[in-house]
């Protein structure tokens, strides 16, 4: 039996007619730019973040970016983050000339180690952007406590984690500003790409709004140089199709996690840790097993999606090397690249297929 990493057809198999009338309406309309939509899809993805503003942007990418550009991050500047995480956090960061500080990951929950932090604050760092990787907030408290300690703003890259709580916390509401994707692999995924910035703080809001719009205040008066970071009508309509199903969908990936956690009881196996302090949303269902290149391509070979989340960690990537990271310098993101592989955890999993992914692990690990 075949199982794909994710089916969104399976998806959109079951919301097409709500779908295709959404985006039918944004089309009957030709507000091609801007609209009703993205408001509306501001507001309510405001309300489920707990937080008052929500700036809808072009990608994930793209709401990191706006924040950093929106709080004058530039050359001179460091910006703290993981080196376990996907290149965009990174690359946000050196995209406004601001040099990437990594800090190692916590090995359990895979994100930044709280107690590492403090020692790569200089009188440079500008900002902190903690990643709540895989669906699962990282420990904010005592992140929280160090960036006020040195003023310095923490923006939460919560791309895999929209709506997942930290001590009853919602992602993107405990920083300055919290980042949203809406790629389709997402939990709350688009047609297309998408994104966008939460925020408690009224003058980030207002300067996000005109940081997406060339820096434009006034019709093509400019105040800043910003760029065309517009979400798309098409998406907001679809999206606001997709979100009253977001926790359902996200509780079907918890109780996948929870199902393949029980088979994987008393296995080489180690399942993913969810700290007491988070509900994780599951975007994705990471193990870690020894030889784990050959499961994947076993897994692989049997037409069962597997991936690896993500094979080099940041400070090793050749675009990265002008900053002169080598290897052993953040040995617990290191050997999560060498370790870690996601399984399907995708809603529309039935138990035969979850336990056609089990046996096919397993059977590589006896
Ligand atoms: C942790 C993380 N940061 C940033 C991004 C960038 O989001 P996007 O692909 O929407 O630009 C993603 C998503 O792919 C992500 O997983």
């Amino acid at each position: 039996m075949a199982v794909p990493l994710l089916d969104l057809k399976a998806q959109y198999a079951k919301i097409r007619e709500e779908i295709l009338a959404a985006v039918g309406e944004v089309l009957e309309s030709q507000r091609c730019i801007g609209g009703p939509k993205i408001a509306e899809l501001e507001e309510k993805v405001a309300a489920i973040s707990d937080c008052k503003y929500a700036v809808g942007v072009s990608s994930g990418t793209d709401a990191i970016l706006a924040v950093l550009m929106s709080l004058d991050i530039g050359p001179g500047d460091e910006v703290i983050t993981t080196p376990f995480t996907f290149f965009a956090t990174a690359g946000c960061i050196a995209r406004t000339g601001a040099k990437p500080v990594f800090v190692d990951i916590d090995p359990k929950t895979y994100n930044i180690a709280p107690d590492l932090i403090a020692p790569a604050i200089t009188k440079n760092t500008k900002a902190m952007i903690p990643v709540h990787l895989f669906g699962q907030i990282a420990d904010m408290d005592p992140i929280m406590e160090i960036a006020d300690k040195h003023g310095v703003p923490v923006i939460e890259d919560a791309c895999q984690s929209i709506t997942s709580t930290y001590k009853s916390r919602k992602a993107g509401s405990i920083g300055l500003a919290g980042c949203f994707s809406f790629f389709p692999s997402k939990n709350l995924g688009g047609i297309g790409d998408g994104g966008m910035a939460v925020t408690n703080d009224s003058g980030l809001r207002d300067k996000l709004m005109m940081m997406r719009s060339h820096g434009q205040g006034a019709r093509y008066y400019h105040e800043f140089v910003g760029g065309n970071f517009r979400l798309d009508p098409i998406q907001a309509a679809a999206l606001l199709v997709k979100l009253p199903y977001l926790d359902r969908w996200s509780q079907a990936r918890r109780d996948n996690a929870a199902y393949y956690d029980k088979k994987f009881e008393a296995t080489p196996v180690e399942t993913p840790y969810i700290s007491p302090d988070c509900v994780s949303i599951f975007n994705q269902y990471c193990i870690r097993v020894p030889r784990r290149d050959d499961v994947v391509a076993h897994l692989k070979s049997q037409d069962i999606g597997c991936a690896i989340y993500y094979p080099v960690p940041l400070h090793l990537q050749k675009c990265f090397e002008y900053l002169g990271g080598k290897r052993g310098d953040f040995p617990h993101s290191e050997k999560a690249s060498e370790e870690v592989m996601a399984l399907p955890v995708y809603p529309e999993l039935t138990d035969e297929m979850k336990d056609t992914v089990v046996e096919a692990v397993l059977s590589r690990l006896d």
